[in-house]
């Protein structure tokens, strides 16, 4: 546990689609509401009023609809109205903030999966929202569990947000990889997660991994 922040207040989820991001982000927020905290629960690509707009045209559509250059531009723009109107007040009133993703997405998803874009992801971040979370969970799951979920899931939803899923299994293997290569290049700000088994397992080792002032 050695270079963890003390007092982590601003936590994002990140992994691969159907991963348990969503799942596992909603039960710390419950864990640490348990313990006294003021906990936000937010989402990215949303997370504020103007931000959920942009997910819809970026979620929906077809797989090619935008290129990934365009896609940074407008995920961009959607993390800073959310750090703007969600993030930052939230932090700035004591409260704790859990995020179902964040900018390491960017980087995983545009920057590593058409080309290699992650100098523009990290020149645009480091111009337009400056921050990184305290700690971020990554959460690794084989794509093909993943996948399955992520299926599974889609079948109850009222919107069509499948757009990256439809990329299929080659893709989610780059990103899986992105995303633990981001566990190796900065181990004081990341946790790598085992994803496999059940969501309470999962969220025991999630716990095991917090560091004493969140715990
Ligand atoms: P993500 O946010 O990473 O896409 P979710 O938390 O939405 O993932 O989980 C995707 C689907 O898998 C959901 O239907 C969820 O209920 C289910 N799920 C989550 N965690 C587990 C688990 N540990 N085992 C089995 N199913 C799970
Ligand atoms: P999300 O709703 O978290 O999907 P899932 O629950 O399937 O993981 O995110 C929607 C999609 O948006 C997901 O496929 C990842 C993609 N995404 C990016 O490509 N770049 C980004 O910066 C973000 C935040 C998300």
């Amino acid at each position: 546990m050695t270079g963890l922040p003390v007092t982590a207040r601003f936590i994002s989820f990140e992994g691969i689609d159907g991963s348990g991001k969503s799942t596992q982000a909603r039960r710390l927020a419950d864990h640490l509401r348990r313990e006294g905290r003021e906990v936000v629960l937010t989402r990215e690509p949303g997370g504020s009023p103007g931000a959920e707009e942009i997910r819809q045209l970026v979620l929906g559509g077809a797989p090619d609809r935008w290129s990934a250059e365009t896609e940074i531009l407008l995920f961009t723009a959607a993390r800073r109205d959310h750090w703007e109107r969600t993030i930052r007040p939230a932090l700035d009133r004591g409260a704790t903030v859990i995020t179902d993703r964040f900018a390491d997405s960017t980087r995983v998803y545009q920057g590593t999966t058409r080309g290699d874009l992650t100098d523009i992801v990290d020149q645009l971040h480091r111009l337009m929202i400056g921050v990184q979370p305290d700690l971020t969970f990554v959460i690794d799951l084989p794509p093909r569990d993943g996948l399955a979920r992520a299926h599974h899931r889609a079948a109850d939803a009222p919107v069509d947000e499948s757009r990256f899923e439809t990329f299929g299994l080659d893709f989610q293997e780059k990103l899986r990889g992105g995303f633990l290569d981001l566990a190796r290049r900065a181990p004081d700000r990341v946790r790598l997660i085992d994803g496999q088994g059940s969501a309470d397992a999962v969220a025991a080792r999630i716990r095991a991994a917090l560091p004493p002032t969140c715990a």
